[in-house]
């Protein structure tokens, strides 16, 4: 009996040394568990302070205008502009051509009595053909032949630099004038 009971307690003793270096073993794992879990909490304090991306590049599109505002009625408001405007050429046509023969012949022909005559009944400088009682289109053509060159006697220079600077209209307006002296 003895030799059984101390049997046993041998093993006893055996088994229960066995389990101190496992249960040794098992705290220290634990342990590292509870060390790995930790450390990451350190790390993302830092982590919270991370840059915001900068929201300024919102670039405002230009607004394009309503293609529905361009939709006006084209067609009709050109047919009426143009129904306008010719009817307002129609008005103004007269009055312009009016304004042309308002050119005063009778005034501008001012700047020749002093050689022709208060109704050009005189031979300029004692040489010219009298001009009284010329139609418009003889005393024309005379001017025309005076600006070229092609017209008039020995002192024809004297009526091309009288008759330089006068307009086309002018010169029928004095053409005019002079036809009815
Ligand atoms: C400085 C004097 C002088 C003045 C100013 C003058 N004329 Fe003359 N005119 C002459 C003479 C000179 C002639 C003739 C020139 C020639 O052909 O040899 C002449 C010729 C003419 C003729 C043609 C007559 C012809 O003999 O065949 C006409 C038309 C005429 N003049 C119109 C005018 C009118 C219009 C003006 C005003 C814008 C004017 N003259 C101003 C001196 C003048």
């Amino acid at each position: 009996m003895k030799i059984v009971l101390s049997a046993v307690l041998a093993m006893f003793l055996v088994a229960c040394s066995d389990d101190k270096p496992v249960q040794e073993s098992t705290q220290a794992s634990v342990e590292k568990e509870t060390k790995v879990v930790e450390a990451p909490k350190a790390v993302e304090v830092k982590e919270t302070t991370v840059k915001v991306e900068e929201p300024k590049k919102v670039e405002p599109k230009p607004v394009e205008p309503a293609p529905v505002a361009v939709k006006i009625e084209e067609p009709k408001a050109v047919t009426t502009t143009k129904t306008e405007v010719a009817k307002v050429v129609e008005e103004v046509k007269p009055k312009a051509q009016a304004v042309v023969k308002k050119i005063d012949g009778g005034a501008l022909f001012g700047k020749c009595i002093a050689c022709h005559g208060q109704n050009g009944e005189k031979a300029a400088l004692g040489k010219s053909q009298i001009i009284k009682g010329w139609s418009s289109e003889k005393v024309m053509t005379a001017f025309h032949g005076y600006k070229a060159g092609t017209y008039g006697g020995a002192m024809k220079g004297v009526m091309k630099s009288q008759i330089a600077n006068f307009s086309e209209d002018e010169l029928k307006a004095l053409a005019s004038h002079i036809s009815k002296l």
